[in-house]
């Protein structure tokens, strides 16, 4: 592994007040009774950002939002700057993810602004690729993800202050994961992607999401080139996530 592993729950539009406290409390707990974490982050929506900021405060977990806006501050009605969630007491953001680009037509031009303000506002960007599952029948899997790895990095990236996450669209939600090979091989694509004009390639974190469960962490993790992984549903179940937190490899 490039760097010290990270396993990010994304816990995408879930939870209420009370299931989020219980959650996140839980899994704060848990980490006293462990040497030797993995970076461990937790992106709850933004509306429950401050409440999971009090809860986890003092454990070794970091927050994550799952979204910035590109700007500062202006008249941008529903959205956070990167700035406002570093002030709230985030140390990562989730720029580009898969349902962010279908559902809100991010490009990739939009998604480096987001990573730029996420950089300038001292928030780790969290930049997330990946091919739909047409793109990668039609054999264009690796292309998409160079295209989006090129295009969605910001000017200052370094191994030290960005992530990349790659995350097949297919393989969100839907239980089905890519081969080991296949994820080796796209982490190598994604791994020479961001070293191009760059000399810390092999430093910088590239995490596999998509459908990442207790059951399988263990190989996935295991592979040369996966940096850690981001979480989707099985982030909202603390024993299943605490289990893909124990599989990390521990270095
Ligand atoms: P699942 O783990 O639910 O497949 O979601 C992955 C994801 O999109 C994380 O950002």
């Amino acid at each position: 592994m490039a760097a010290r592993a990270l396993i990010a729950g994304n816990w995408k539009m879930n939870g209420t007040q009370a299931t989020a406290k219980a959650l996140a409390a839980d899994l704060a707990a848990r980490c006293n009774t462990v040497p030797m974490l993995p970076r461990i982050a937790l992106c709850p929506p933004a509306a429950l950002l401050g409440l999971v900021a009090s809860t986890i405060s003092g454990s070794p977990i970091a927050l994550g939002a799952q979204d910035c806006h590109a700007q500062q501050k202006g008249a941008h009605t529903g959205d956070t700057s990167a700035w406002l969630l570093k002030d709230i007491g985030c140390s990562f953001v989730i720029v580009g993810h898969s349902e962010r680009r279908a559902d809100h037509g991010e490009t990739d031009i939009l998604v480096k602004s987001k990573a730029q303000a996420a950089l300038d506002a001292g928030l780790m960007p969290i930049i997330c690729v990946g091919e739909t599952e047409a793109e990668r029948d039609a054999g264009k899997a690796a292309d998409v993800v160079r295209r989006q790895v090129a295009g969605s990095l910001p000017a200052g990236a370094t191994a030290a202050n960005v992530v990349i996450a790659y995350e097949p669209v297919w393989a969100i939600g839907t239980g089905r994961t890519p081969t080991p090979e296949d994820v080796r091989a796209m982490h190598a694509v994604a791994r020479e992607t961001y070293a191009v004009g760059r000399s810390d390639g092999a430093d910088v974190a590239i995490l596999y999401g998509g459908s990442v469960k207790g059951s399988n962490a263990k190989v996935l993790l295991a592979l040369p080139g996966v940096d850690g992984a981001l979480v989707g549903g099985a982030s909202l179940d603390a024993a299943d996530f605490w289990t893909i937190i124990d599989a990390t490899p521990r270095r």
